[in-house]
């Protein structure tokens, strides 16, 4: 691919060997289900200047968190949020490099509105848009659009006929009719289109979810429970990929905590646990579990944990050598980046900034 077909964000996205960036910024509670302080309070003021903190500090993508209602339990987290697509405008407006994704649910959203959104909020960026695709799993919310919850499989069936149809309008400059198991659209076009088509994001884990992001994507959010398994993980949505002619970069994500020392930082990490809201944990889990296959294993296991502190993902706890070992374990797995969570977001990023960029950048992970 030359630059003039690769979209800004995509050469964001790739400029350092690990990119890095923060996830759930648009939700109450960020990736935490946690009452401890610094508990992610939702409010522009706050959402837009951790953004521009990240911007600033040279991070590479913000992806916020669809989410339509919350997890009741006691703190009912994620249960005030900003609607993705309008949120990315404003955060695109007011930062300069860092590229902005929306999330958008496949069966809430007609694939005409999608490609329009995005190609503006992907003029407001300059090229700086991603699109992070997701099936949508949590019922009570699609209850509330009076959306029946298809079975797994079907969704990514829908997905896929869905997402053709957001790309198809990304690139025609011709007018085309479609008839297709679930959309019908006659005459249909969409101006401006992107100048190039913007990086699109799925964290499929299941095997219709993997083929989606082989089919689909640019990046696949793995949920993973260690850097052994993101070998794995990687090879085989490589492989997917490769099969149909593309490459995916795999990133994963997770709470950071960087403490003075190890017994710092968990003790820190321990006080989000205490404070945990366990039920609410629970609901995420049972919905996942039941109507997304692939976390079966995790509840399973009871992961509760990493529902409190990291929405299921891996939490990157120690001194802020060790979180830089932790994050060069996962590098070497194959892991293309890291989208993390804080309690507080603003102070983890101040310590992240001074203290493990700098390692990361001798180790050759940052640029
Ligand atoms: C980083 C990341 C971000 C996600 N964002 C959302 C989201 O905003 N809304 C949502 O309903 N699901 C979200 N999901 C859930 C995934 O779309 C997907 O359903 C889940 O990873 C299970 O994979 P499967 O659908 O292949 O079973 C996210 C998952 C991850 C790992």
């Amino acid at each position: 691919m030359t630059s003039t077909t690769v979209s800004r964000g995509h050469h964001v996205l790739t400029e350092h060997p690990f990119a890095l960036g923060l996830f759930g910024l648009n939700v109450s509670g960020g990736i935490t289900m946690t009452s401890a302080e610094g508990a992610f309070e939702l409010s522009w003021e706050a959402t837009s200047r951790v953004a521009m903190q990240a911007d600033a500090l040279g991070l590479d993508l913000l992806v916020p968190v669809a989410r339509w209602r919350g997890y009741d339990g006691r703190l009912n987290p994620n249960g005030s949020t900003y609607e993705t697509f309008t949120w990315a405008a404003g955060i695109a407006a007011s930062t300069s490099r860092i590229v902005v994704a929306a999330t958008a649910h496949a069966p809430t959203l007609h694939p005409l509105v999608v490609a329009k959104q995005a190609s503006t909020v992907d003029a407001i960026a300059g090229g700086r848009f991603a699109l992070n695709a997701v099936m949508g799993w949590f019922s009570p919310e699609l209850d509330m659009f009076g959306i029946a919850t298809k079975e797994h499989d079907d969704r990514y069936r829908f997905g896929d006929e869905w997402m053709g149809l957001v790309d198809r309008l990304w690139a025609s400059s011709e007018p085309f009719d479609h008839a297709g198991d679930s959309f019908r659209m006659t005459g249909a076009i969409s101006e401006p289109r992107p100048p190039t088509r913007p990086l699109v994001l799925n964290a499929g884990a299941s095997p219709a979810g993997i083929e989606f992001t082989a089919r689909h994507a640019d990046v696949n959010f793995a949920t993973l429970m260690s850097a052994e398994q993101g070998s794995q993980l990687v090879e085989s949505i490589t492989k997917a990929a490769e099969s149909v002619g593309r490459k995916v970069r795999v990133m994963t994500y997770g709470t950071v905590v960087i403490g003075d020392d190890e017994a710092d930082a968990r003790r820190r990490y321990q006080e989000i646990l205490d404070h945990g809201d366990a039920e609410a944990a629970r609901n995420f889990m049972h919905y996942l579990g039941l109507n997304s296959s692939s976390f079966e294993a995790q509840i399973a296991a009871a992961l509760e944990e990493h529902f409190i502190t990291s929405g299921g993902g891996l939490p990157i706890v120690g001194s802020a050598e060790q979180v830089a070992d932790q994050l060069t374990a996962l590098h070497e797995a194959g892991v293309s980046g890291f989208l993390m969570g804080g309690v507080p977001y603003d102070g983890m990023l101040d310590r992240f900034g001074t203290e493990v960029l700098p390692l990361l950048t001798e180790r050759g992970l940052r640029n």
